[in-house]
């Protein structure tokens, strides 16, 4: 299921490491690096505890834990990033634990040789990237909170779901050695991690969840009560949760009453609460953006394809060009019109979809969407990581833009079609919805060429669950099928753009999501795909 590197590429990702600058969450390949930083650590330390050497019992410890990193026997030890909350741990591990064992060591080079002159671990931007994605996560899968925690993917039903409808776990991680259980300090950092991006709704959640832990469980390691009690107290008063604001400001006073910030907001709740009389709070997901439940009803729609075969679709085999006559392609019809959308099942070999990925990684960068956003909007809206591969690139690169000739029937010759942009998402990475083809201020700046006619999305890798591309307005979720392509079309034959064909990303929920998007535009295709008899032809 899973992409597998040779050993050659993992070299290759382990030079990624030293120059990703940070930026780790952005792109599942990026983690696989740390999985391999981590095992070479732990090796490096149990050889040198081996040969006599003394080391701090945390970084043996850490070393021992990882120890099933390096044997092949095991599950493929990149699916530990594939697991949101395994990538999480991970980074923890590594941004923290290792990071404070390395520190305390007088002579780092003894232990780990030359491993330590590249070493670059993730930073806190990384941890807090990595907290917000699986955030993301719990809204769009409608994920159990409770279940994270205890380390479980398990998507909840809605309430408005049919009564056939059942929890569905999506990560029955086998044979797993890593415990993937979060700590109470974890979920408390989701907490204050939500609150310093002032994401109210899931500061709430987090920090209510630490609350409750702590009320239930006696724990050893257990967060500063009067810190929780006042984040949340914060939250809710942000929220207009006055009661619930007031209450926790007093239990905070009745632990230290000489804290005169908490005798304040006392004060300041018990009027708002007063003057909201009857009134019953609730926590309520704030509405983001138009079209929100309808994306994520999709993207769920998308997981569930994943997990089952999929049922009632039209198939055929299609001979667009003499190239297929021998061999056509397998084409499903996902849409019939308005937009058109097929997927062309095996369209490229496991090995042309290899050498795809490895040509990506060296050229790597994080990628922005079109427009001026901060770096905020990249963040959330679009993490994963681009490189784009010309046809003089590499023959494999040439032979795949002929074959997409050959399948649309359109020239992908330079100035005709964009280069493959091949990208590699990251933890939670995402796309909200788009059309591929350019409008308003857009236009004059991309479209020299003519505008986007068709889109050529091939899938490089396949994932466990989620990163579905689903269409709004149609109603239609493409899963991720390993090898094919699916095709849409942003035009009519008339030159008409097709706003149908309004289209998103999902997240990742498990796996790691590779695709080469290959789009043709009109200038070049004027007698390859003349108008029809009829403007809607
Ligand atoms: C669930 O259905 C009810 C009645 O059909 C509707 O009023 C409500 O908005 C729906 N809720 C969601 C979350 O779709
Ligand atoms: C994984 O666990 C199952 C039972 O839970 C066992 O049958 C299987 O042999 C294990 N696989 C490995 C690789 O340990
Ligand atoms: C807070 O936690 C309690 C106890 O688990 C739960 O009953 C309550 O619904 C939670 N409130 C919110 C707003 O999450």
């Amino acid at each position: 299921m899973s992409v597998r590197f040779s050993v050659s590429s993992l070299v290759l990702t382990a030079c990624m490491v030293a120059f990703a600058g940070g930026d780790f969450f952005s792109a599942t390949v990026h983690m696989e690096g740390l999985v391999w930083v981590e095992s070479e650590m732990a090796r490096a330390v149990r050889n040198y505890v081996r040969l006599g050497g003394l080391v701090p019992p945390e970084l043996q410890r850490l070393a021992e834990g990882t120890a099933w990193l390096s044997d092949p026997t095991q599950v493929d030890p990149n699916s530990l990033v594939y697991n949101p909350i395994g990538a999480y741990l991970l980074i923890k591990r590594l941004n923290q634990e290792w990071a404070n064992a390395i520190k305390t060591l007088p002579q780092p080079q003894e232990v780990f040789g030359e491993l330590y002159d590249e070493l670059q671990l993730p930073s806190l931007a990384d941890l807090e990237g990595c907290a917000l994605a699986l955030m993301r996560l719990q809204d769009v899968y409608n994920l159990d909170m409770r279940r994270i925690i205890d380390g479980e993917i398990v998507m909840k039903c809605r309430p408005n779901d049919t009564d056939a409808c059942h929890d569905v776990n999506v990560a029955e991680l086998k044979n797993r050695t890593l415990p993937l259980k979060l700590s109470i300090l974890d979920v408390f950092y989701f907490g204050i991690v939500a609150q310093s991006h002032n994401d109210l709704y899931h500061a709430a959640l987090w920090l209510n969840e630490t609350l409750a832990i702590m009320n239930a469980n006696q724990c050893d390691m257990c967060p500063d009560r009067r810190d929780v009690l006042e984040r949340l107290a914060d939250t809710y008063s942000k929220l207009r949760n006055h009661r619930g604001a007031l209450q926790l400001y007093s239990e905070s006073y009745r632990i230290d009453p000489t804290n005169p910030y908490t005798k304040s907001r006392i004060l300041d709740e018990e009027y708002y609460a007063n003057l909201q009389g009857s009134y019953v709070w609730q926590l309520q997901r704030p509405d983001d953006w138009e079209g929100r439940d309808k994306y994520e009803e999709l993207c769920r729609v998308g997981v569930l394809q994943n997990r089952a075969l999929r049922s009632s679709v039209s198939c055929r085999y299609f001979r667009p060009s003499p190239y297929f006559y021998l061999g056509p392609i397998k084409m499903e019809v996902l849409h019939e019109t308005n937009p058109v959308i097929h997927l062309f099942h095996d369209i490229v070999s496991e090995s042309e979809a290899a050498r795809m990925r490895e040509m990506a990684i060296p050229k790597f960068h994080r990628s922005v969407v079109v427009g001026d956003d901060g770096g905020d909007a990249i963040i959330l809206n679009r993490v994963s990581e681009t490189a784009w591969h010309f046809d003089y690139d590499d023959p494999v690169v040439a032979k795949l833009s002929r074959r997409v000739d050959y399948a649309t029937g359109l020239s992908t010759a330079e100035g005709t079609a964009e280069a493959f942009q091949v990208v590699n998402y990251g933890l939670g990475g995402q796309y909200i919805p788009h059309t591929d083809y350019f409008e308003g201020d857009h236009v004059t700046r991309h479209i020299q060429n003519g505008n986007r006619v068709v889109t050529f999305l091939l899938y490089l890798s396949d994932v466990d669950a989620g990163g579905a591309t689903v269409f709004p307005i149609v109603d239609v979720a493409v899963p991720i099928v390993r090898n094919s392509a699916a095709v849409f079309w942003s035009m009519e034959r008339s030159g008409a753009v097709v706003p149908n064909s309004l289209h998103a990303g999902c997240p990742v929920l498990i796996g790691s999501k590779w695709i080469a998007n290959k789009w043709i535009r009109e200038h070049g295709n004027e007698f390859r795909r003349p108008c029809g008899l009829t403007p809607d032809e």
